[in-house]
């Protein structure tokens, strides 16, 4: 819906004198204006097109508009329909409070003031157009984060690939070609041999850094032995290389293979979920668990750390970064919860994913 496109505007009255002297009052607003004489043609009408605005009668013969305007509430699809009540009689208060409470959003008594009209429902109409470009906009956005997510799997994926195979294989035979000067029989050049044992040893560190930068950006494990032994490797270098101790428990014991998506997912929360322990927590110890259910996999990360604040824990913008706002979205993508909590000492973070049958892999 552009800022232009019409909304409909459905009024309801018994009398069709009434219905043609709202028509001359709203057809200035440009929407789109849809009589109806009854409360059941209302609702036919309801269910077969989006209204932005229903005016109506409160007194009619049949369904009256307090009977139809609880009955529209009721609908999961009309709960934020405006409803606009017009009334002939004086109401008092009590009645207000009962259509309020059956819905109404506002009154307009009779006579009608035309302007009065016209401008109530011209707000309405003009929020639910603005509701409705939010909605559209909303789902953009969510699909654009998830095309990000994936793509910048796919990415990590390649460059990881790249430099295992080109980088890495060019610097392994770099390093051959400086171990080739020190085998050349009866060398006697000392300053060319040191040159070659250096250039060599350089290799050999160029070539290690290379290869976990590689199984950093996607470990080769996450796609052959899956979550489990990736998991295992990751917390295992990561311990090495930081001051924090690590454990890990996955349960059950044979931890099933699940569909590579949601390996990935899961190996990716975890990962960020430690990045931050090591990079703003200040803990000294750090527990990750993973535990497959029947119909879900849950993951959690707990580290013994300062905590984090309330901005954090509820997902505040100008609190969470792109670490946490990504773990939010691959947790969304698969329909799961996620929580962050000071758990005294410490952060826990806590992820829920359901597991669908095709979301376990079979193995043959
Ligand atoms: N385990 C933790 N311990 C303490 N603070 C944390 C922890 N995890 C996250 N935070 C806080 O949450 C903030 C947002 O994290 P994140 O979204 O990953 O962005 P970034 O790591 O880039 O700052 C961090 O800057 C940090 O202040
Ligand atoms: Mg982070």
């Amino acid at each position: 819906m552009n800022e232009q496109e019409k909304v409909n505007i459905l009024m309801v009255d018994d009398q069709p004198s009434k219905l043609l002297s709202y028509e001359a009052i709203l057809d200035e607003l440009g929407e789109n204006l849809i009589k109806a004489n009854s409360g059941e043609e209302a609702l036919q009408c309801l269910l077969k097109t989006e209204v932005a605005v229903v005016l109506m009668d409160v007194s009619m013969p049949g369904l009256d508009g307090f009977e139809l305007a609880e009955m529209i509430r009721q609908h999961p699809r009309f709960q934020k329909t405006a409803i606009i009540f017009i009334s002939a009689v004086h109401l008092t208060d009590v009645d207000r409070l009962r259509g309020y409470e059956r819905g109404a959003v506002d009154y307009v008594s009779v006579p009608v003031v035309p302007e009065l009209l016209r401008a109530k429902v011209s707000v309405f109409a003009e929020l639910h157009r603005r509701s409705k470009q939010l909605e559209l906009l909303n789902n953009e956005l969510r699909v654009l984060s998830n095309r990000l997510i994936v793509a910048q799997d796919e990415e990590r994926r390649r460059i990881a690939r790249e430099l295992h195979d080109s980088l890495g294989q060019c610097l392994s035979t770099a390093k051959m070609l400086a171990e080739s000067i020190l085998m050349t029989p009866n060398h006697s050049n000392q300053l060319l041999r040191q040159a070659a044992t250096d250039i060599s040893s350089l290799m050999d560190h160029a070539i290690q850094q290379v290869r976990s930068m590689s199984y950093l950006l996607h470990p080769p494990l996450l796609d052959e032995a899956g979550l489990q032994s990736a998991l295992q490797w990751y917390l295992e270098g990561l311990s090495k290389r930081s001051s924090i101790d690590v454990s890990v428990d996955v349960q059950p014991d044979d931890f099933p293979r699940l569909a590579p998506e949601m390996e990935t997912a899961v190996f990716r929360i975890i990962q960020e979920a430690l990045t931050n322990v090591f990079r703003h927590s200040g803990a000294t110890k750090a527990r990750v668990n993973l535990m497959r259910e029947e119909d879900r996999v849950i993951c959690s990360v707990q580290d013994d750390g300062k905590g984090i604040t309330d901005g954090v824990a509820e997902f505040r913008p100008g609190s969470i970064g792109v670490g946490i706002a990504g773990m939010r979205q691959r947790v969304k993508d698969f329909e799961g919860e996620i929580r962050l909590r000071s758990a005294a000492p410490g952060t826990l973070v806590e992820v829920v994913l359901p597991l669908t049958p095709q979301r376990v892999r079979l193995l043959a």
